[in-house]
């Protein structure tokens, strides 16, 4: 089938190349003009897990092309995607001025000898937007255009996006109509997974409140990890507990240093605002972003409470991105983290296999030492602080990095590092909801 792919980002990106991967021909647009000739060169802008390969031989294969011209994508595709940015407004409701301009647009395009057209809305969005879409496209559009809009939200996670996209658990497809829902079956019919059909506004809200579960089952495991912490209880054992039950999963149950990205924060806040709006408010989800907030604030007093006071001490960071495997630093705990210990006059050095250039560029105005290697972050540090989970932390020579480090000080926000491996290195350990440990005298 011929599809476009509106947004070339996380999502557009990553969705278009693997829909071309599975045999669809894939046109992908992007209003970033610089966007779409560094993509045209082979030049991937995000760092994501066997993306390059993909799209490199998908463009190769003539399956998969990048344009800025929204016209060119509407008169050759079925089937139009949008996957462009829902960021939040400061009220906390969604801002939804890219998916009225994207409606708008595609609205222009449109001609009625092109048949009929499904726009299908990828993006997250509030629920009845897909209504919205519908109502604009038939506004500014050309008498005699027929097209349906179909909610078909998005699951991948950054990092593992693509294996996530080529075997997902299920498929939502949210249509009111069923010739829409037949061609949206079609699109996925090779992906050879379970399809829920549903209707539009169902879609809508299934994106809204799986993302704040999630982000839910977080703050419940960091809440308890609070509570461990006074106990003198064990969170990975509560965690390992729990989650063995198949009713929970231990899946979604690592406490740390709260949950960051460009989707649960700005997705619990969207969902919140529109249950309020509807009369029907989710003060649970008020209560998840307040033991997110915490969990980064109980840490930090740890820290200071080892370190007396954090001017001139030399802090090192490892991590930067919002979580492994992705060069992604939105709304990341470790650059909140580390704007923290600057406002405090630490000195901090930081080091992130991927997310070096995209965390320089948020955190411009702090005196941060982005280093390139994980070893020199550490020189002369009197604290070193892991804030992501990348694998490679987990398994350093940590007696290496004890030489190199003026005190031996390690807090481990992500509960990666084997606290045994940590004090015979000779550190004392401080993790999240776990006892500290301190090596032997
Ligand atoms: P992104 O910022 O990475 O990408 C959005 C792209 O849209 C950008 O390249 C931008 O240039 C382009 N764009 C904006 N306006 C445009 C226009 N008028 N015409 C053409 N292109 C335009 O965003 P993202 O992370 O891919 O997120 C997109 C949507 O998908 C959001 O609603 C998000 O909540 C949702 N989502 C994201 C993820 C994720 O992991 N990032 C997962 C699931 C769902
Ligand atoms: C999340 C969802 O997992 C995806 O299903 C969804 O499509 C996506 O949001 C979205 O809508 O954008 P993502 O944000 O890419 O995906 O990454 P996650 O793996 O969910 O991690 C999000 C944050 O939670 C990270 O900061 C991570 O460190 C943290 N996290 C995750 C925990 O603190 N504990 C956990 O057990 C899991």
């Amino acid at each position: 089938m011929n599809l476009a792919i509106i947004g070339t980002g996380y999502v557009g990106l990553t969705t278009g190349t693997c829909f071309a991967e599975v045999g669809h021909n894939v046109i992908c647009v992007d209003n970033n003009a610089a966007k779409v000739e560094s993509l045209r060169r082979g030049q991937i802008p995000i760092y994501e897990p066997d993306l390059e390969d993909l799209i490199l031989s998908n463009v190769s294969a003539g399956r998969l092309s990048f344009t800025t011209s929204m016209a060119e994508a509407v008169a050759a595709c079925d089937i139009i995607f949008i996957a462009v940015p829902t960021p939040p407004n400061e009220d906390g409701s969604v801002d939804l001025s890219y998916m009225e301009a994207v409606s708008h647009e595609i609205a222009d395009c449109l001609r009625p000898e092109y048949g009929y057209r499904v726009v299908v809305d990828k993006s997250t969005v509030p629920v009845s937007t897909g209504t919205k879409v519908s109502q604009v496209i038939y506004r500014y559009a050309y008498e005699g255009v027929e097209v349906d809009v179909v909610s078909n939200p998005e699951f991948l996670r950054e990092g593992s996006a693509v294996a996530d996209l080529l075997h997902p658990d299920r498929i939502v497809i949210g249509a009111d109509s069923q010739r829409a829902m037949d061609m949206m079956k079609r699109v996925y019919q090779p992906f050879n997974a379970p399809i829920l059909e549903v209707d539009l506004h169902s879609a809508e809200l299934i994106k809204h409140a799986a993302n704040s579960f999630l982000a839910l089952k977080i703050s419940y495991i960091n809440a308890v990890s609070a509570v461990c912490e006074k106990a003198g209880a064990d969170v990975e054992l509560v965690a390992q507990g729990i989650g063995m039950d198949k009713r929970i999963s231990r899946n979604f149950l690592n406490a740390g240093l709260g949950y960051g990205g460009s989707c649960f924060p700005k997705d619990v806040k969207g969902f919140i605002n529109i249950s309020e709006q509807l009369g029907t408010p989710m003060e649970i989800l008020r209560e998840v972003e307040r033991i997110n907030a915490s969990q980064l604030e109980r840490f930090l007093n740890r820290v200071r409470e080892k370190l007396w006071v954090l001017r001139n001490k030399k802090v090192a960071v490892w991590g930067l991105a919002f979580k492994q495997n992705t060069d992604d630093v939105r709304e990341s705990v470790a650059i909140k983290l580390i704007r923290r210990l600057c406002d405090e006059g630490a000195h901090v050095t930081a080091y992130d296999p991927k997310a070096s250039e995209t965390a320089a560029a948020v955190l411009k105005g702090y005196k941060v030492d982005i280093v390139d290697d994980m070893y020199d972050c550490v020189a002369d540090a009197e604290v070193l602080i892991v804030a992501t989970e990348w694998k490679q932390f987990a398994v350093a020579d940590l007696v290496r990095v004890r030489e190199l480090m003026k005190l031996p000080i390690l807090f481990d926000g992500r509960n990666i590092i084997h606290g045994e491996n940590a004090i015979h290195a000779g550190f004392e350990y401080h993790s999240v909801g776990r006892r500290s440990l301190y090596p032997q005298a």
